[in-house]
């Protein structure tokens, strides 16, 4: 389902042409469709309905309130890797209870904060953070519950940069040491052991190394059953891909899930295991888009360049992982000319560009829209340049709400200060 249709050659977000927002709310501009969200949420609640499950939205891929407010609306839990993420999750309307905070330089202040707010529980991802959680857990007379994250050592298969289930990864505790912690853990007074977690990476769009990962994590958890240990949850991570290219068909979670739970089923050990899953692309990159308007088209002897007021302190994917977004016009002209170009924004640096060799019929002032960009979008956003974040829109229905507005100028150095007079 497509949540930004083309009807009459002009593009609309739901109910909305895009082209009246980009006049109301200016560009570039994120804007977001209530519904894919939803829907995106949806397709896990409706792939794991009648299994006991948890579903926690991974906050890094979009971490607007508004955002985070639809899918608590939903009953979602929230997967979180700062404190920051966890106090937008409660200012959302999130529930504190459906929390797992993952991520391995957790400091003493956010574990306390968690405890605090009586998190589910605490991915941990090495030893030192497991005795740093009891102690403080300990010292405020409360039990943490936690899930260790372990390293199943398979290889994801997706840029380098977003894979972390390699043993030469940071990510997780090497599958072959975890019976070791977990026996540590069992021993802490003020530890609950109540999982197994991994993440092996994003962007993945084929189920094989997840099955792979899977069939690791219910070895550990038979061997850890023979200590005496028993999982209560397994965690299986987000990471499940999106198509940013038309030819690309990653599985949709019922396919994956309807796997996972197949596997479950299979061995009475593992039936009773609630499934916890930590989805971010797969929920929000369709429902969002980044639209921007050619600033000008720049043509050399031979290479053209759209230059559009977009760009990578906006939208970072192309620039490091040199991730491919569909671009296309919000209003089609079929009678203008064709242009070989790339779409670039105004930043001095190279890699500052949203999409390379590119076929499209533009002439300046037009506006174009980046397709998938939903997920690690705005979050990803900086000040690079001296340029203000754009504002984000969401869109329900024929509404048309500003959930962020742009930033302005005089945001960007309100905390700075100059250096005495003298
Ligand atoms: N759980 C953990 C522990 C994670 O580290 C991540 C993502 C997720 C869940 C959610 O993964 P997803 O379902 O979104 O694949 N900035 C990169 C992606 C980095 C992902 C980091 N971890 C990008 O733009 O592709």
């Amino acid at each position: 389902m497509d949540w930004f249709p083309s009807r009459d050659g002009e593009l609309y977000a739901e109910q909305v042409p895009v082209t009246h927002i980009a006049e109301q709310f200016g560009t570039p501009a994120y804007i977001y469709s209530r519904k894919g969200f939803e829907e995106g949420y949806k397709a896990y609640k409706q792939a794991l309905d009648g299994w006991p499950h948890l579903i926690c939205y991974a906050v890094k891929a979009n971490s607007n309130l508004a955002v985070l407010n639809v899918l608590a609306k939903l009953g979602a839990g929230f997967d979180i890797v700062s404190v920051g993420e966890l106090e937008r999750v409660i200012a959302a309307g999130g529930e504190a209870s459906k929390v797992v905070f993952s991520g391995v330089g957790k400091q003493r202040h956010e574990i306390r904060r968690a405890l605090e707010l009586g998190i589910y529980c605490f991915n941990i991802e090495s030893e030192v953070e497991l005795e740093r959680i009891q102690e403080e857990a300990e010292a405020m007379g409360k039990v943490a519950s936690v899930s260790v994250r372990v390293n199943p050592d398979v290889d994801a298969q997706t840029h380098p940069y977003i894979s972390t289930g390699l043993k030469d990864n940071k990510f997780g505790i090497d599958i072959k040491a975890a019976p070791a912690v977990y026996k540590r853990a069992a021993e802490l007074p003020n530890i609950e052991v109540v999982g197994v977690d991994c993440h092996i990476g994003s962007q993945l769009t084929t189920k094989e190394p997840f099955i792979d990962a899977l069939d690791r994590l219910l070895l550990l958890a038979d061997q850890l059953r023979e200590m005496g240990i028993i999982l209560k949850h397994l965690d299986i991570g987000g990471g499940l891909g999106i198509a940013y290219e038309a030819h690309e068909h990653p599985p949709t979670p019922a396919d994956y899930l309807g796997q996972v739970r197949e596997r479950l089923a299979a061995n009475e050990h593992h039936s009773h295991l609630e499934i916890v899953v930590e989805p971010g692309r797969s929920i929000a990159a369709q429902a969002g888009m980044l639209v921007t308007q050619v600033e000008l088209i720049k043509q050399s002897d031979h290479k053209a360049f759209t230059v559009v007021d977009a760009a990578m302190n906006d939208f970072l994917r192309p620039s490091i992982y040199s991730a491919w977004h569909g671009i296309e016009p919000v209003v089609a002209d079929s009678q203008k000319e064709e242009l070989l170009c790339d779409v670039v924004g105004p930043i001095c640096e190279t890699g500052d560009f949203l999409g390379k060799d590119r076929k499209l019929k533009v002439t300046e002032g037009d506006l174009l829209a980046v397709r998938s960009a939903g997920a690690y979008g705005f979050g990803m956003s900086s000040n690079y340049n001296s340029r203000c974040r754009p504002a984000e829109i969401m869109v329900d229905g024929n509404q048309v709400h500003l959930v962020r507005r742009r930033e302005k100028l005089t945001d960007q150095w309100a905390d700075e200060m100059l250096l005495p007079e003298g």
